[in-house]
């Protein structure tokens, strides 16, 4: 979903961040404004420091120095996107969404659809939470949980419930709420009755519920542990529905984003009950896949909160397995994946149980490059024989040719040269030599420009406010209206991730940018970068609020298969470096521009060969 600046305003005007942040902390007046303990878990305070000013919409943390407005607050929070953030405060001041430009009415029956689906998710989710609190003290579902060592609080956090063992507990309810069983069998909550028999039933019966949420807190699937030991599967999943695209969720993450965040660390584990009892141990910066290996939309989900992950793996060839297959894709997804084995086959829930939270914590403090915890596996009986170092090579060239950043990939090249005890350039020979050239030569155009003239960088500014809050609070707004295409592009994908970040600075292109106003919120992420990395990653959120047309901030890339929120690094490393090809273009087409002027009043000859070397320039450009 797209947003005009128009919708973004009025969706930002119809929400107060003082309302919203009330419910995360209690504000009081003080001095001219609010102020309360800071709301992050990362930022445990006994004093206020919080303040949140109702007049400028934003807030700020003097211990901390956490700040921003109301969606970098859902989105440092909660872990929404842009989007999800937009729409949740939409919803929550009753803003309609945004007619699409053009919308089929088959798009507009999927969307209704899934608005359904969402609510009988909830009456169910409710049923089984329900079901379970009623249940008296003895009850086995009760025991169950005891035995388990899941506290009150903990079954509370993430809402798992008790589906009864009747036939139609769920399904009765749901009549009673006037759901139609189609849809209840569309959310694959009953299942319709085979053997030539008209009616449902209930598809989970006598299990402990573990809803399964998307990152907006809305219930989209269910997975259900036996409580009979004899019964089948261990745990029965939801399968896929319209709001449940397994691949695009990660269980407990709503729960979790903001532990993650702060933490700036992931712990990714393989169960239900190990996220769960994790957490209820205090490590609460947990997230698990759902009997499958990490997918790159995961990767992408966990980029938002952070890029350290680290994945804490089964001893077992299961784990083994999990973590071959996740390492490529955290790599492409951009991602610092480290692992640990448990030992003795015990799973994440065992371990902390038996060995306590701190043996847990210095188990993840341990753990090592995910890339060297599978080389390790793979060299276990390596001899280092010529064709051992072969083999070796070809299973991690699909690793290492996915690396986004070139030089984490040149770190990884250079130390596995010396595992392997060969030398480097035939290392990167070996892993195919135009692959390993790396992609970043398109750029450098003749004549480049000095790599050490980047843009000026400003000076730190003084005070406590920094960055683009200041420049808010001084009521300067940026403005980028009339900016050309081309500069917005470069501009919000250079925003858009550290690693797009680098490749804007790396090739100093800073002096192409026309535009006041881009120029203005270069500069900007030019000092915050410098400053404080983690602050850069929420620039663009930073500067919703500074400039006048928000949604410019955001990348627009064109839609591809994959829709919007899915372009893979590789995809939008291309488009960034188009980008910048379009503004260099412009750049030397307005410098021929201006000298062709000049010409007509001076010809003089080191005129015309500047304009010679212009024209090879533009030419050069324009061929690629
Ligand atoms: P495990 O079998 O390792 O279970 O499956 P667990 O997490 O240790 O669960 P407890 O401790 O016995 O309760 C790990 C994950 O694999 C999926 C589930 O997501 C589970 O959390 N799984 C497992 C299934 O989907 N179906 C199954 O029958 C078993
Ligand atoms: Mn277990």
């Amino acid at each position: 979903m797209r947003f005009t600046d128009e919708f973004i305003r009025r969706v930002m005007e119809a929400n107060n961040v003082v309302d919203i942040i009330s419910q995360y902390t209690q504000l009081k007046p003080s001095g001219g404004g609010l102020m309360g303990r800071c709301p992050f878990p990362d930022h445990q305070e006994k004093t206020p420091s919080f303040s949140v000013s109702e007049h400028k919409q934003v807030y700020h943390c003097f211990g901390c120095h956490k700040s921003g407005n109301l969606i970098t607050f859902l989105r440092d929070y909660h872990g929404y996107s842009f989007p999800e953030a937009v729409e949740w405060l939409a919803k929550r001041a009753s803003i309609p969404m945004p007619e699409k430009d053009v919308r089929s009415s088959a798009e507009d029956a999927a969307a209704a659809k899934r608005k359904k689906l969402f609510e009988v998710n909830r009456l169910a989710l409710q049923f089984f939470a329900e079901q379970l609190k009623r249940t008296r003290a003895d009850h086995y579902s009760r025991q169950y949980i005891a035995k388990r060592g899941l506290t009150e609080e903990t079954v509370e956090a993430f809402q798992i419930g008790f589906a009864p063992r009747e036939w139609d507990g769920l399904l009765a309810f749901l009549i009673s709420k006037n759901v139609p069983p189609a849809l209840a069998e569309e959310a694959r909550l009953i299942v319709a009755r085979k053997d030539g028999k008209s009616g449902h039933f209930d598809m989970f019966r006598d299990r402990l519920m573990f809803p399964i949420l998307n990152t907006m807190g809305e219930a989209v699937a269910f997975g259900g542990r036996v409580l009979n030991p004899e019964d089948n599967p261990k745990y029965l999943n939801s399968p896929e529905t319209p709001v449940f695209e397994k691949k695009k969720v990660l269980y407990g993450l709503h729960q979790t984003a903001r532990y993650i965040r702060s933490d700036d660390l992931a712990v990714i584990v393989e169960g239900y009950m190990d996220a769960v009892s994790l957490y209820q141990a205090g490590v609460k910066n947990v997230a698990a896949v759902m009997s499958s290996s990490l997918t790159p939309e995961q990767a992408r989900l966990l980029k938002r909160m952070t890029r350290n992950v680290v994945m804490l793996l089964d001893g077992d060839n299961a784990g083994v397995d999990g973590a071959e297959r996740s390492l490529p894709i955290l790599l492409q997804g951009d991602l610092y994946p480290k692992g640990v084995f448990l030992p003795d086959n015990m799973d994440p829930d065992d371990f902390v149980k038996s060995q306590g939270v701190e043996a847990l914590r210095e188990l993840l403090d341990r753990a090592q490059d995910l890339l060297f915890v599978v080389l390790d596996r793979w060299m276990e009986n390596y001899r280092g024989e010529p064709p051992e170092k072969l083999k070796l090579v070809d299973k991690l060239k699909p690793v290492l040719n996915g690396i986004a950043d070139r030089r984490l990939r040149e770190l990884y090249l250079q130390e596995i040269a010396r595992r392997l005890n060969v030398q480097l350039p035939w290392l990167r020979q070996a892993l195919d030599g135009s692959a390993a050239a790396g992609p970043d030569r398109v750029m450098s155009g003749p004549r480049g420009i000095d790599p050490r003239r980047g843009p000026a960088v400003s000076p730190p500014r003084g005070g406590a406010v920094s960055g683009p809050l200041a420049a808010e609070e001084k009521g300067s707004q940026i403005i980028l209206k009339g900016a050309p295409s081309a500069e917005l592009t470069a501009m919000a994908l250079s925003l858009k991730s550290r690693a797009n970040f680098e490749i804007f600075a790396r090739e100093s292109v800073f002096d192409w940018f026309a535009h006041e106003g881009v120029r203005k919120i270069l500069l900007e992420a030019q000092t915050v970068y410098g400053q404080d990395q983690e602050r850069f990653d929420r620039l663009s959120s930073l500067l919703v609020s500074t400039v006048d047309q928000p949604g410019l901030l955001f990348a627009r890339e064109p839609s591809g298969p994959k829709g919007p929120e899915e372009v893979d690094t590789e995809l939008e490393v291309k488009w960034l470096r188009d980008a910048l090809r379009r503004v260099r273009e412009m750049h030397l087409r307005g410098q021929l521009q201006k000298l062709r002027a000049e010409l007509a009043r001076d010809p003089s000859p080191e005129k015309l060969e500047s304009l010679a070397n212009l024209q090879k320039d533009i030419s050069s450009l324009t061929k690629g």
